[in-house]
């Protein structure tokens, strides 16, 4: 017998849950399996659109397998965490060179897949063969959190084992699909973080938080992440209309996009002439005379899970290309949009080559 929250979320389900998006109802597991990447990290309005430039870009598993790399990568720019599009490709051509192009269809099989993990290896498992694997994420967390009134901290140990019995025992075994796309939109749409939609909530009277009126101080958390700042200083170096750009290497944020000259400092640096002699100059084996112009922009952010990234974009006009960079990737201003870029040096670029309106362009 289904519980109390399981009859009322498919009743809300059917009787008034009107969200509609591409993906919903999908039972072809490629499809299926890029819309839940493309969303891992990305609000369903914005992840929307990419999901159908990759679809008509990519309609099969072959065709994305098939693809060149750089390609791809232009076309998630924008989405940020680019690690999910490197799986994406890595797990498209195992799964045409490995098993014929066919997903697997087991639950263990979908998690050994890069860049699938318990949530997303449930969701398709669930969408796709019907399979009764519920999904579990910080949604999920805080609709059972208010709806059974527990306020163990959502991330602890303890928490998340009660939180996973939790959802697994509420989960509809029959319709695991519907169920679990049914959950992920109450909580989207009316268990809400903020302003939750309680007053017209179907779970109203059965709700503990609700009753209590603990609504919004559920769920608890321990500890917030203290985020890393981290200071970038971005060199534009510009020669006879030419730019330096550069392919960032593995292992940090935005593997294998591109970016202007990175100088990281540990704390912001003011910009005068000691900065320029040691940071810039004597790196480069440059002297004075060798800078036409220098001018520095006003600061960008941008916020990732666990860092706070501040840019500063120095434009530097040169009589010659330093020796160190005679080999290096130098594109004119309309070559910028062939490469993909972080989105903080796209956002510095938007404006700079936005002439007229800000006084600073490139
Ligand atoms: N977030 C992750 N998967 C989702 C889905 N299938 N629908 C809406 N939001 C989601």
């Amino acid at each position: 017998m289904p519980s109390s929250f399981t009859q009322l979320l498919l009743k809300w389900n059917e009787n008034e849950n009107y969200r509609p998006m591409p993906w919903k109802g999908e039972k072809n597991p490629y499809k299926i399996w890029l819309s839940e990447i493309i969303l891992q990290q990305t609000r369903v309005e914005q992840g929307w659109a990419y999901y159908e430039k990759f679809l008509k870009n990519f309609p099969t598993i072959f065709h994305l397998a098939a693809a060149k790399d750089e390609k791809v990568f232009k076309l998630w720019e924008g989405l940020g965490y680019y690690n999910r599009c490197k799986n994406l490709l890595f797990t498209a051509r195992q799964i045409v060179k490995e098993f014929k192009g066919k997903f697997p269809n087991s639950y263990e099989g979908l998690l050994l897949l890069k860049g699938v993990g318990p949530y997303t290896a449930s969701a398709i498992a669930s969408f796709a063969y019907n399979l009764p694997h519920a999904v579990v994420d910080g949604n999920v967390f805080r609709v059972f959190s208010r709806f059974y009134g527990i306020a163990t901290p959502i991330d602890t140990k303890e928490g998340i084992a009660i939180f996973n019995k939790i959802a697994f025992e509420n989960l509809s075994k029959t319709q695991a699909g519907i169920y679990n796309q049914a959950l992920m939109d109450f909580g989207a749409t009316v268990c809400k973080p903020m302003s939750a939609q309680c007053p017209s909530c179907v779970m109203q009277k059965k709700c503990i938080a609700f009753t209590q009126n603990q609504v919004n101080l559920l769920p608890v958390k321990l500890k917030t992440i203290q985020k890393k700042k981290r200071f970038f200083d971005f060199l534009i170096f510009r020669h006879d209309e030419q730019y330096l750009i550069q392919k960032r290497g593995e292992g940090d944020i935005w593997s294998n996009l591109y970016q202007f000259y990175l100088i990281e400092n540990e704390k912001p640096i003011v910009m005068d002439s000691k900065y320029v002699q040691k940071f810039i100059l004597e790196p480069l084996a440059l002297s004075t005379k060798n800078i036409i112009s220098l001018l520095p922009s006003s600061m960008y952010k941008q916020t990732l899970t666990h860092q706070e990234i501040q840019a500063r974009f120095i434009i530097i006009n040169l009589n010659r290309k330093p020796a160190l960079f005679a080999k290096a990737l130098w594109v004119k201003k309309d070559g910028f949009k062939k490469y993909p870029f972080p989105k903080i040096v796209n956002d510095f670029l938007k404006m700079a080559l936005n002439k007229g309106k800000s006084g600073f362009s490139l």
